[in-house]
């Protein structure tokens, strides 16, 4: 292998193209890394070829562009020519095809505008690549930048009756291999210009996204044939989810006839851009529409939260009331058991307070409370002689022995000498009421009754969980009422979206069909009057750029060119619409490719009856008429929406 050529170190190949290896190098005067190109053994002895070879420096060296390769040095030593250029990372796009299948589309649209970006430079220089395909283009997936290599046949324009002599011609066309990626012009061995370019930046546009060769011959022949005769598969068959308006782009440039196809690297360069934004726009909005929930969940649940606030606070509201006017009612009853009981025992207890205690007679006292404490509600009678001693009680253990009077118990109330506490006992919760009892004014004992609540508990339970019963019945029955009616807002407004996405997307034949009398009635009408507005100026756009196809400014009359602008009223090239003309971005296109740009707008559009009828008189346009959308998923989803057939639309 070689080690030297001129100061250059040579490390190892890096690449090997159809005439010439690369070697990355080393060079020492200035310490640095570069790429070397050496044409290969077998073409070293033709002159032609290293003339040839040579040449690629002469058109690339005067490139300064940053997605074109930067050549250093050229020369020949020892009967080696060799061009020395800055050394690339990453890997070139034939091998990163290989890798992969499909590209996402955003990849796909950066690498076309970088492509068309490099052309539109290298083109304004006036050198036309001539060999523009994935080997030759270097892709760094570190920063998804590329680099245009390989200039190797590029012609520049003045060089031409000097370098292209017909025996160049045909051997370079042996030595090229496969022209996969050959214009048809190219093929048919005409005179070819940047537009060339063009179509094969389509072929590999078309294989980055579709994962499919445009064209698939294997033979040269075959190949010639298909790039001169055949339409690749529709890439709407092959990457149905690719933008709308990049397929247009791609099919654009996959014209046949070159002035079918965007006029220069500028042209396509501003198509690509416009579409990456109108792309952009559309993947940032379907990202914040993933962020949002929607209007009908979000009416539904709010309503649900407020009625299911409301509902709690009366229902607590009615519960706390009834629970105080069941206490009261309890308390009042209470107190008048106490009484009773204090009423009942007052005359023995008077009697026996003047007797010495050992005449006294309880007896009868025991007896009555003995058959009041057999009340299921009453948990205990305690009846005490004013001496404070146990005279009368449920409980026999504690006769005779002294009364202790309840501690630590919440008082619930206090009247005219009865104190009313809550307490607990192993039985459950139970008021106690505690009253003196009192003969002729005198006091003569007390009576301590406590009173089971359980029944209290038990009807306040009973309305609680009736009244949530309802509360729940309630807040379910608001939750799918408020579901049905937004649904029922939600709908129209659907169909309405779906309505400005698929004119979005440049489908104008839309339009909704609808039979309401109400506010989306009339929202869908003004809808239809706008894409019909819409369409009407498009048409007149198609017409005018028809006839400049037809009838070239400066052909054969001396008539003045109809202006596009003039024929558009209130037309604003500026506009970022989606059917606005990339064109305008790139600031006023020369009158003769007014058309190209003005075709992606319609690109997502079905070829138009009007269209076609004028086509038949122009054989030309035909062939590039972009292949008919899917149908859209709205008219599947709904059936009352319908696209009508351009042929029956009555304006
Ligand atoms: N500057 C460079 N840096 C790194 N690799 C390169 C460079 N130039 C070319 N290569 C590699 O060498 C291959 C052949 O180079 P190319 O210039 O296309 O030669 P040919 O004219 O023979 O087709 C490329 O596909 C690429 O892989
Ligand atoms: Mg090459």
């Amino acid at each position: 292998m070689l080690e030297l050529i001129g100061r250059y170190r040579i490390q190892e190949k890096i690449g090997e193209g159809a005439m010439a290896d690369v070697y990355r190098a080393h060079d020492p005067s200035i310490n640095r890394s570069l790429a070397i190109k050496v044409l290969k053994g077998e073409f070293r002895q033709n002159p032609e070829y290293s003339t040839r070879f040579l040449r690629e420096a002469k058109a690339a060296g005067a490139l300064s562009h940053r997605n074109i390769v930067t050549i250093y040095d050229v020369g020949e030593v020892d009967g080696y020519p060799y061009i020395v250029m800055e050394l690339l990372e990453g890997e070139p796009l034939n091998e990163v095809m290989a890798g992969k299948g499909k590209l996402a589309a955003d990849q796909v649209m950066s690498i076309g505008q970088q492509l068309a970006d490099a052309l539109r430079y290298a083109h304004r220089q006036g050198v036309v690549h001539r060999d523009i395909k994935p080997s030759n283009v270097m892709f760094d997936a570190r920063d998804g930048s590329i680099k245009l290599l390989d200039f190797g046949i590029a012609r520049i324009k003045e060089a031409d009756s000097f370098l292209e002599t017909d025996s160049v011609k045909t051997q370079i066309g042996q030595v090229l291999g496969t022209p996969r990626y050959m214009s048809p012009e190219q093929a048919m061995g005409q005179e070819i210009d940047g537009r060339s370019d063009l179509f094969s930046v389509g072929v590999i546009l078309y294989e980055l996204i579709t994962g499919k060769k445009a064209f698939a011959g294997v033979s040269a022949a075959t190949l010639a044939l298909q790039i001169t005769q055949q339409d690749p598969e529709p890439i709407a068959k092959l990457a149905p989810e690719s933008p709308r308006g990049l397929q247009f782009i791609i099919n654009k440039l996959l014209a046949k006839k070159a002035e079918r196809r965007f006029a220069d690297g500028g042209q396509l360069s501003a198509a690509l851009r416009q579409e990456q934004s109108v792309y952009g726009a559309v993947m940032a909005e379907a990202a914040s529409r993933q962020r949002y929930l929607p209007l009908q969940v979000r009416l539904t649940l709010a309503l649900g939260v407020i009625t299911a606030v409301v509902l709690a606070g009366s229902i607590a509201t009615v519960l706390a009331r009834q629970d105080k006017a069941l206490e009261r009612m309890a308390i009042a009853s209470g107190s008048g058991v106490t009484s009773f009981v204090a009423n009942n025992v007052a005359l023995q207890a008077a009697d026996n307070a003047t007797l010495p205690p050992e005449k006294q007679d309880w007896l009868p006292v025991s007896a009555f409370v003995n058959v009041a404490s057999k009340d299921p509600n009453v948990e205990q009678i305690t009846v005490v002689d004013s001496q404070g001693v146990v005279r009368g009680s449920s409980d026999r253990a504690k006769l005779g022995k002294p009364y202790a009077a309840p501690a630590d118990e919440k008082v619930v109330k206090t009247t005219q000498g009865l104190t009313v506490t809550d307490t607990k006992s192993a039985k459950g919760e139970s008021f106690r009421f505690v009253q003196p009892v009192t003969y002729n004014g005198r006091t003569v004992g007390k009576v301590d009754v406590s009173l089971s609540k359980a029944e209290l508990q038990s009807a306040s339970s009973l309305s609680r969980a009736l009244l949530s019963m309802l509360g729940i019945v309630i807040l379910g029955v608001i939750l799918v009422a408020t579901y049905v009616l937004t649904r029922l807002l939600a709908e129209p407004i659907k169909r309405l979206k779906s309505a400005f996405t698929e004119a979005g997307r440049g489908n104008l034949d839309f339009r909704i069909s609808h039979n309401r009398r109400d506010e989306f009635g009339e929202l869908f009408e003004g809808f239809n009057r706008f894409v019909g507005h819409v369409q009407e100026r498009m048409d007149t756009v198609e017409a005018v750029a028809l006839d400049r196809t037809i009838h070239p400014a400066g052909s054969d009359t001396d008539a003045p060119t109809p202006r596009l602008e003039d024929s558009v009223i209130g037309y604003k090239p500026q506009t970022a619409s989606p059917f606005a003309m990339p064109a305008a971005a790139s600031g006023g296109p020369p009158a003769s490719d007014v058309d190209a740009p003005a075709e992606p707008a319609t690109a997502a559009r079905r070829p138009r009856a009007k269209a076609k009828a004028k086509t038949k008189t122009a054989a030309a346009p035909v062939e590039t008429a972009p292949p008919a959308p899917p149908p859209s998923p709205f008219d599947a989803e709904n059936d009352r929406t319908v696209i009508r057939p351009s042929g029956t639309r009555d304006d």
